[in-house]
């Protein structure tokens, strides 16, 4: 731990300023599920749409964020755990901001996801599983890493020689294998306005949508 003699400085321009000032509360939405289950599709069909609604939003996104914060980081069970330690530290300051961060990385293990939602809390936390079968996945293989992993070419593969453990009380389950983009980003809509992160001026033109 390097936090002795690190004072913490508390801000005069609070969470709460800038949620007024943005007319929406700060939250993270949480994508977890397999490689090729549409997460980032989602993630940012999702922050297009707040973005259209006047919303102060960020993405995270796995294969982004591993080019620069953690291009240390690789596919070991505690390289992954890091890779969410700082992610779900960076969603909290993203919190403060008075943000919406969405982000989509696999996050396999529950017990990491679980720390990052104790570490935002509970309230902040909105897990979304994108549920899609490994067989859809593979057989979308956008990126070919399915097919490699299969070959032996890459090795701690998420659903084939890594597991992935689905939630078991997400916020929302979307079943991206089968609905379409527009359908999931509705559903994840209407929650946010039922969550109150969308606040009644939002909400308005949600429905006015
Ligand atoms: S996580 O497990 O730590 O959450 P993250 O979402 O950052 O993973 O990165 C996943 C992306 O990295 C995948 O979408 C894929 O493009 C790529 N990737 C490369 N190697 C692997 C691997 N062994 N397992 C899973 N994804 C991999």
């Amino acid at each position: 731990m390097t936090t002795n003699n690190i004072i913490w400085h508390h801000a005069t321009v609070t969470r709460q300023c800038r949620e007024t000032l943005h007319r929406h509360k700060g939250a993270v939405l949480w994508f977890t599920g397999l490689s090729g289950s549409g997460k980032s599709t989602l993630a940012h069909a999702v922050e297009e749409q707040l973005y259209q609604l006047g919303c102060s939003t960020f993405v995270f996104d796995g294969d982004n964020v591993r080019h620069g914060l953690c291009n240390d980081l690789g596919f070991s069970e505690e390289d992954r755990k890091e890779n969410i330690r700082r992610i779900g530290e960076m969603t909290n300051l993203f919190l403060q901001a008075g943000t919406i961060a969405l982000t989509a990385f696999i996050s396999p293990f529950r017990k990491d996801r679980e720390r990052v939602r104790k570490l935002v809390g509970e309230k902040n936390f909105v897990e979304i599983y994108c549920r899609c079968p490994i067989h859809v996945c593979e057989k979308r293989d956008v990126k070919g890493l399915y097919r490699r992993a299969r070959a032996g070419e890459i090795k701690d593969f998420t659903g084939i020689s890594s597991p992935y453990e689905e939630p078991e009380t997400p916020e929302l389950t979307v079943e991206s294998g089968e609905k379409t983009i527009e359908a999931c980003v509705e559903k994840i809509v209407e929650m946010l306005v039922q969550r109150g992160v969308l606040t009644v001026e939002t909400s308005e033109v949600v429905s006015a949508l």
